[in-house]
């Protein structure tokens, strides 16, 4: 499905009286998207501080818990399965101000290497979409959760715009599970497993449009269409599973920019 309209552009009008290089002008002004550090503001709003403990779940090499540790002063455990992530990130970590606040270790969130009641917050950024058992991980996050404190969880989902065999190739090439996509999914097992939703927001296209103006992401439209062009040469030099990740991280960020995907933010409390 893509965005009609219900009545056909004529040659006369697509080509008439009208300033092309006025509306150019016009998309070419920010929109002022909101950039992804905003995250910790929801963090911020939800009053951690320096007496609690933060969960990163899938917190790849620390970087957002030595984010949050600087931010608030927190104590923040950084939990991810792979242990090439926490081998790179123990020198971000040993190399930080506030490293001292913050320790990597292996695990997964269906099996979280923490205690029962003995974090104040899980922050579950960009990684529910790996996750097979969702029911299972969101029972892991309860457990080690303080009854009452919350989760913030920042995940991408489908759009009616996006076609089913673009969906299948793109968790195929991003070790994604495709039900993650899906927000009814997402929200009933919210329900389903002891958490409310406290609050919503939904970001759209915001997170990538920032990065693009800022020039802090790459041009995935560019590479695309180099990866495209060079297939051959490029499966020859990086290899074919790094081929497929890098088409598929690319195509990622320009579907959650064309409304294919779109980001949200959820904070659930732990009922
Ligand atoms: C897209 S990265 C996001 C990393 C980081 N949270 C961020 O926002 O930059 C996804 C991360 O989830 C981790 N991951 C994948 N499956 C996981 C699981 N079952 N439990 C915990 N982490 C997982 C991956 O190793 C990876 O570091």
């Amino acid at each position: 499905m893509t965005e009609a309209w219900s009545k056909p552009i004529t040659v006369e009008e697509m080509y008439g009286d009208w300033d092309y290089d006025a509306a150019v002008e016009m998309l070419d002004r920010s929109l002022s998207p909101r950039p992804g550090t905003m995250i910790f503001d929801v963090v911020g709003s939800l009053g951690i501080d320096h007496r609690d403990v933060v969960l990163d779940i899938g917190g790849r090499e620390g970087q957002h818990a030595l984010a949050m540790a600087e931010r608030f002063g927190c104590h923040a455990v950084s939990v991810d399965p792979v242990p090439a992530n926490l081998s790179r990130g123990q020198h971000f970590v040993d190399d930080h101000e506030h490293g001292r606040l913050v320790e990597l270790r292996l695990g997964s969130i269906e099996k979280i290497p923490m205690e029962d009641a003995s974090v104040q917050l899980v922050f579950a950024r960009d990684m529910l979409g790996h996750v097979g058992d969702l029911g299972l991980a969101f029972g892991e996050c309860r457990r080690v959760l303080s009854p009452g404190r919350f989760m913030v969880v920042f995940e991408v989902f489908a759009t009616p715009l996006l076609y089913p065999e673009e969906e299948a190739q793109l968790c195929a090439d991003t070790a994604g599970v495709s039900e993650r996509l899906s927000v009814e999914m997402f929200e009933s097992t919210v329900s389903a497993s002891g958490f409310s939703v406290e609050s919503l927001e939904v970001l759209g296209s915001e997170f990538v449009e920032a990065s693009q103006e800022a020039g802090t992401a790459p041009n995935h439209l560019l590479h695309v269409s180099r990866l495209r062009r060079a297939k051959d040469n490029l499966i020859e030099a990086m290899g074919e599973m790094q081929y497929r990740v890098m088409y598929g991280n690319a195509l990622w960020s320009i579907y959650r920019m064309i409304g294919k995907l779109e980001s949200r933010i959820y904070v659930l409390r732990s009922d």
